[in-house]
Formats: structure tokens, sequence, C-alpha cells
């Protein structure tokens, strides 16, 4: 009845919004968790995750069309009765910083127990982000010894990279700039290619879909976080010499580099750094990977060493406006590893607080409009948490801005004037007007400085 069945195993960002926008386009969706409350959850219509739209398109396949989206708690069954399945685990980092594929293989197991009692053909997409070999080494060879049939033969073997950034994963999913397809042959390719061709309709005229080798595709997307990466990494660089120099404002140089077409202005903001469960977690992988092959990588060893000193920069910076911090009331504004989230994955926030602890800091508060609540189960007791913006300044002798949240932009000098015991302000985002703000109060922007 349906024209393509899906099954999705693993129900995160990912997964979770590619089932929701497949259901919505009247593909029928199996997905699959192990976590009962969340397939229980999936099931009644709700989210089990914040994320821009999502909920609203889940209420909308609850109301309109609830028999296209559906939870398994066992992926076996979602397989056998799908034409394709996808694979959306997540691929964490280890102590040592690798690449944990412990979801991936037993997902694999999964798909090759299934496709041992199943004889029509099956493709199977690796969507997670996997080092260089593991579609065909791993989930490949996985489902063979389990099931004993055959990549290119009994099943096909595809490798689709993801491209969505929290806060705009439905948009992102909706309205891809490129499809990126490895294949293990031709046919796998093409059946992905026909699949997205049905799924996205007119919307690939401006869209390439890419064809290359299961590995060239795993790499296109550590390509992609390395780059984005060390632009920041850039960025933060410059900002830093920026600060050699009096009056000079970094995001003025930045607009003035990203605005060559050849560079573009995007990933070029200075700060305190980036966190989020991706760019660590994958220039780490890909950098560890390629370690174990023999070769040391310099420039990703540099884009993640700059990038963790930025918050050893906004203490040293503070430290410069306010004298020791060690006995003082400070103040965090924002937590969350960049704003509309409440996710704390190596958050710049983590690392702040770090570095105030190793210089002796212990009065340190913290502020964040949704991640409060992330942020203690990361953070513990290391600091207290605001309710409000007045009461994380109240009394403070320093405050940090490290999250550029929509909220703090309405602060005006006054209000810090206000609350704080010592109005000292460090903008760690260059979120406030610099002349405004620098004539008001005591205040530091991270990339700009006035020796006069
Ligand atoms: C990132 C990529 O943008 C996505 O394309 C990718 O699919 C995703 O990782 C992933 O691999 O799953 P995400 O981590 O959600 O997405 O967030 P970003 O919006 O990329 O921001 C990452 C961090 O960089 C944030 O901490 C942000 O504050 C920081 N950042 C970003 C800067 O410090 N400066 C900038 O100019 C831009």
């Amino acid at each position: 009845m349906y024209k393509y069945k899906v099954s999705i195993l693993g129900t995160g960002f990912i997964g979770l919004c590619s089932a929701a926008c497949f259901a919505e386009k009247d593909i029928m969706v199996l997905a699959s968790t192990h976590n009962e409350k969340k397939a229980k959850m999936i099931n009644e219509g709700k989210a089990p995750f914040y994320e821009a739209d999502l909920q609203e398109m889940m209420d909308d396949i609850k109301v309109n069309k609830t028999e296209l989206l559906q939870c398994l708690t066992y992926p076996v069954k979602a397989v056998l009765e799908t034409d394709i399945s996808m694979i959306t685990q997540g691929t964490p980092m280890r102590e040592d910083r690798s690449i944990d594929l412990g979801y991936i293989e037993s997902t694999a197991k999964e798909i090759g127990e299934a496709l041992k009692q199943k004889d029509k053909y099956h493709l199977v997409v690796v969507r997670s982000t996997v080092v260089p070999g593991t579609s065909r080494n791993l989930v490949g060879k996985t489902i063979t010894e389990v099931s004993g049939k055959e990549p290119g033969k009994d099943f096909g073997l595809c490798m689709q990279p993801e491209f969505l950034a929290e806060g705009r994963s439905i948009e992102d999913t909706l309205r891809p700039d490129r499809i990126v397809i490895g294949g293990f042959d031709d046919k796998s390719g093409e059946m992905l290619k026909e699949f997205y061709e049905y799924f996205y309709g007119d919307h690939l005229e401006n869209c390439p879909i890419l064809r290359m080798n299961l590995e060239s595709a795993e790499l296109v997307k550590y390509g992609n976080n390395c780059l984005l990466s060390t632009k920041i990494s850039y960025a933060n660089e410059f900002a830093n010499f920026a600060e050699l120099v009096p009056n000079v404002d970094i995001s003025q140089v930045m607009k003035g580099v990203g605005l060559d077409y050849r560079i573009n202005k995007r990933f070029l903001r200075a700060g305190v750094g980036f966190g989020g469960s991706c760019f660590h977690k994958d220039v780490n992988a890909i950098k560890a990977w390629s370690k174990s092959k023999g070769y040391t990588s310099r420039l990703l060893e540099a884009v993640l060493g700059i990038n963790d000193d930025q918050a050893i920069h906004i203490v040293d910076i503070a430290e410069e406006l306010a004298g020791k911090l060690a006995g003082k009331k400070v103040s965090l504004l924002g937590l969350a590893f960049k704003p509309g989230t409440d996710d704390m994955r190596e958050a710049a926030s983590i690392r702040v607080v770090e570095e105030l602890r190793k210089r002796g800091v212990t009065d340190i508060i913290g502020y964040d409009p949704k991640a409060n609540e992330t942020a203690e189960v990361e953070l513990g007791d290391k600091i207290k948490y605001a309710a409000t913006i007045d009461e994380v300044l109240q009394d403070s002798e320093c405050a940090l801005l490290v999250t550029e949240w929509d909220e703090f932009k309405d602060l005006k000098p006054a209000d810090f004037k206000r609350h704080m015991k010592s109005p000292n302000l460090v903008d760690g985002r260059r979120l406030y007007n610099y002349d405004e703000f620098n004539s008001a109060i005591s205040f530091r922007a991270m990339g700009q400085i006035d020796l006069n």
C-alpha cells in the first residue's frame, strides 16, 4: 500500500527527525529503540527531547497519519516489516577520545538476525557518523556473519552522512543543501537515490545528490565537521591576535574576511569556543583513527587546543578586569553549548567552571534559560543555579557571558550595575555593543581590547 516502508534504528535527533519528516510525506516508518519509555512517548505522539518544530510535526502525525509512524522496542521486527533500514545510532567518544562503535555493531547484529529470516533484497543505510571503513568492515561484515547473506546480492549497503545541526534538525532534513550517498555497489546507491527522489521531489532541483563509495562518504562527514571547527578555532586565533593591538574588533575583522565569496561568513564567530555532541567527538574520532593508521594530525590537534584554551583565556580576561577571582562571587550567563537547546555536552561552560575552580573560585552561580537542569546533571554542586537573570547577577563581582541566548541580548549596562556588587562583565560571545558597555561599566569582550 505504501511505496516505501523504512525502519529507523535509533531515535535520537537524526533518527526521530527523519522518521517524522518521512511519515509526513506518506512513507511508512517503523522506528526502533530499546528504551521502552522513549518508545511509549513516541507512540503517544510526544517528542522525548526538545527540538524546534518536532513536537508540532508529531502532533500532526498523531492526528492525521498515526499508522505511518510507530516505534517498536524490537529492531528485528522493524527490519523484517520494512524494505530499507537506516542506522541512526550514536557513536559516542570513549574515555581515550576514540570512537565507540558499540551501538553500530549491536544494531548490525540485529539487522543480521532479521535478514537471516528474510528472502527479499533489503537496503541498509548507515547514517550515523562513523570512521572510514566502518560501513563495509563492521556493518556489512557483521550482517553477513549473522545472516549468511551477501552484500550486493542479498542486501544493499549505503552510507549517507548527516549534516543536521541541533535546533535546525527538521529544517535541515527537509531542505538539505546536498545529499551524499556512498554505495557498496551501484544498485545500493541507485535504490537510495530513488528513495530520496521520491521523498524530496522538486527540492532536488537545488540539491545535488553526490554518489561515491562508502569510505569517501564516511570521510565527507568528518571533512565537514572538522572544517567548521577549524573555522571557529581560526576565528579564535585571530581574536587573540586582535587583543594584541588596541581597538581592533574581531567581529569587524571576520566580517571583512567572511565576505570573500570563497570563504563565507559562517562559523567565524569568535568567543569562548565550540561545544556540543559533535565537534569534539568527531574531531577526536578522526584524529584517533588517523593515528591508528600511522598518520598524526597536527591541524586537528591545534583546532582542539585553541578551542579549549579559550575557556582559560576568558578567565584570564576576567581576572585582568576584576583582580584575582578566588573568594569572589562569579556569575555565568548561559550554560548550554549553544542557544536554543538544553544540551550540555562538551559545553564551553564546563571548561570555564573547571578553570575557575582550579583558580580557587568556589562561589560560582549560573543561569541558563533552558539548561539549568541538564547543567546540574553535568556540573552537580560545583556551581549554584539561579532561576532568573536578576538572581544570577545579584551581589556578583564578575559576570561571564558564555551562551548568547536572546534574553541576554536585551540587558543594558544599568542592569549589571543595579544587581552586581561590582559590575565587571566579560562578553564571551560578542553579544554586546562594545562602545556602549565599555563606556558604562567595567567591561571586556573576547577579541577586542581598549588600552587607552
Ligand atoms: C554541528 C554541525 O553544524 C552540523 O552540520 C552537524 O551535522 C552536527 O554538528 C553533527 O555532526 O551532528 P551542532 O553541534 O548541532 O551541529 O551545532 P553548531 O550550530 O554547529 O554549533 C556547534 C558549536 O560551535 C556551538 O558551541 C557554537 O556556539 C559554536 N560556534 C558556532 C562558534 O563558537 N562560532 C561560530 O561561528 C559558530
